[in-house]
């Protein structure tokens, strides 16, 4: 095993796209970020140091971050951030992973500009699960704001109004060509007869994208750094912190073909229905070739998204099992949605709010972590219920249900090693939308899922407890449920929110609290001494 040591300098960065340039925070200067480069196994060092005015945090998303809880990164859970003028050395192992995750900045909105791949290969002479590529490419798609990003969040954080929606969405940093403003978009240059591992990642702050390239099926082998059974589709749904590895082969004929992404967005609440433009090129295709077109499906296409989930298996080989528990320790049922509160402040006299078990989250003003690895109290509570308060028709017509929230810093407390299911209840307090939930600190496995509600005497019977995909991100299906399966055997404080920034601000997250464990390798290690204060 190897140290891989990195520094990331956060600076701002002039940066020209749709014709319009403004200043972003980046690492090193680059949009995307630079790309971390490990093996299993490997100890990665990244120092970062914190050169602009705005306070920072990174989170390496998907990382389990097996005791090394401090090196996780969500401002104020995990860690206090990183002030302007300080650094800190994110340091962890890769344990028990491999494939493809990303990295990204975990404080306010900055993880627009602020992301980049990691890039797991398996440990030296350990090969993939799956015919070897003969070359690798990473994809990495986001959204594109002309506006600065920062004050677009202050600004709806106090009007209360939702934020304006992306004017772009950008593969590898690049638009495609939009009316008056000329962009040749990103270009993925093939040759004939060879297979490409194509790295996708999801760096969205707010959608949930379809991805398709003209003429070509991919064949999915691996999501958020787990392998699947292969699972050919011609369209791929790909979730904001979700990533996906999937092979290409360029067996068609010489030529230029589309590359779209488009969001989906079961509930139209802004349309938002920018296709991203780029190109896969072989080479020897002459230069003003018109490309073979092809066209994602439409924004509401619920059923797409589902048969694409559905296809996903673990690959459960001898060498890679699925481990999923079969029994169940902790049963947990978590309503999500978002709702209306009112706010005297606010430019409507009211805000939206995001709610699990109609709790809105509120940020402590200290990390989390740290207030329980050293027993501060007052920070939070456990008492984070298993169950929704009462029962409603959630994914039925129950807008009464919006005015019902409460507000704190609470969490669910879970002893280690403790088995866990927790079913993930979509509603339609406002209107239905999907979720793409993730956790920080575990990798779990999609027991079942379902649109409606859950119906605990029956769903059970079928769940997938042989080949269950295993992810670290979910999208919870609209006005339906997922239900997930982990061991709580990582002790720590560990971040479950929706990765739609949006519904993060506004307070759909809660915190799981895995106590330490009896044994000699079953406690959080002690913090690092360079570890930010608050
Ligand atoms: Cu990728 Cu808590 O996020």
């Amino acid at each position: 095993c190897k140290v891989r040591l990195y520094d990331f300098r956060v600076v701002l960065t002039n940066t020209t796209k749709l014709c319009s340039t403004k200043s972003i925070v980046t690492i090193n200067g680059k949009f995307p970020g630079p790309t971390i480069y490990a093996r299993e196994g490997d100890n990665v060092n990244i120092n970062l140091t914190n050169h602009v005015q705005y306070n920072v945090t990174i989170h390496w998303h998907g990382v389990r971050q097996l005791r090394t809880g401090w090196a996780d990164g969500p401002a104020y859970i995990t860690q206090c951030p990183i002030q302007p003028g300080q650094s800190y050395l994110y340091n962890f192992t890769l344990t028990g992973q491999r494939g493809t995750l990303l990295w990204h900045a975990h404080i306010s909105w900055l993880r627009a500009t602020i992301h980049g791949a990691i890039v797991i290969f398996p440990k030296k002479g350990v090969p993939y699960p799956f015919p070897k590529p003969d070359k690798e490419k990473i994809i990495i798609l986001g959204e594109w704001w002309k506006t600065d990003v920062e004050v677009m969040v202050n600004q709806t954080t106090q009007s209360g109004l939702p934020p304006n929606i992306s004017d772009a969405h950008v593969v590898n940093g690049q638009t495609g060509a939009v009316p008056g403003c000329p962009s040749p978009g990103f270009t993925l240059h093939v040759e004939s007869g060879k297979t490409y591992l194509l790295r996708i990642i999801n760096a969205a702050l707010n959608d949930e994208l379809f991805f398709k390239i003209a003429g070509h099926n991919i064949t999915v082998v691996e999501v958020d750094a787990a392998y699947t059974k292969a699972f050919s589709t011609d369209t791929l749904f790909i979730g904001p912190g979700q990533t996906t590895n999937a092979l290409l082969t360029a067996d068609k004929s010489v030529g230029k073909y589309l590359i779209a992404v488009s969001p989906f967005m079961d509930t139209v609440v802004a349309v938002d229905n920018v296709t991203a433009i780029a190109f896969l090129r072989y080479k020897g295709t002459a230069v003003f070739s018109p490309p073979v077109l092809t066209t994602t499906p439409a924004i509401n296409a619920t059923p797409v998204t589902s048969a694409f989930m559905d296809g996903l298996r673990s690959l459960n080989s001898r060498k890679y099992p699925a481990s999923v528990p079969l029994t169940v320790e902790h049963s947990l049922y978590f309503t999500i949605g978002v709702g209306i509160d009112p706010c005297a402040t606010c430019v409507n006299g009211r805000k939206a709010v995001g709610v699990i078990n109609n709790i809105s989250f509120i940020m402590p003003t200290t990390a989390l972590l740290q207030a329980h690895y050293y027993g501060i109290s007052g920070v939070f509570t456990d008492d984070f219920p298993a169950l929704p308060p009462n029962y409603f028709n959630y994914t039925g017509n129950n807008t009464a249900f919006n005015l019902q929230t409460t507000n704190g810093t609470r969490a669910y407390r879970l002893s280690f090693n403790s088995t866990v299911q927790l079913v993930l209840q979509g509603t339609t307090m406002i209107a239905p939308e999907s979720h793409p939930f993730h956790l920080h600190g575990f990798n779990f496995f999609v027991v079942g899922k379902g649109f409606g509600n859950f119906d605990p005497d029956n769903d059970p019977k079928k769940f997938n407890l042989a080949d269950p995909v295993e992810r670290n991100t979910i999208s919870v299906p609209t006005a339906g449920w997922a239900a997930i399966r982990f061991r709580a055997d990582n002790p720590g404080v560990w971040f479950l929110h929706c990765h739609l920034e949006v519904h993060t601000t506004w307070g759909l997250k809660m915190v799981f609290v895995v106590d330490n464990g009896e044994g000699p390798n079953e406690s959080i290690l002690p913090p690092p001494s360079d570890l930010p204060s608050c």
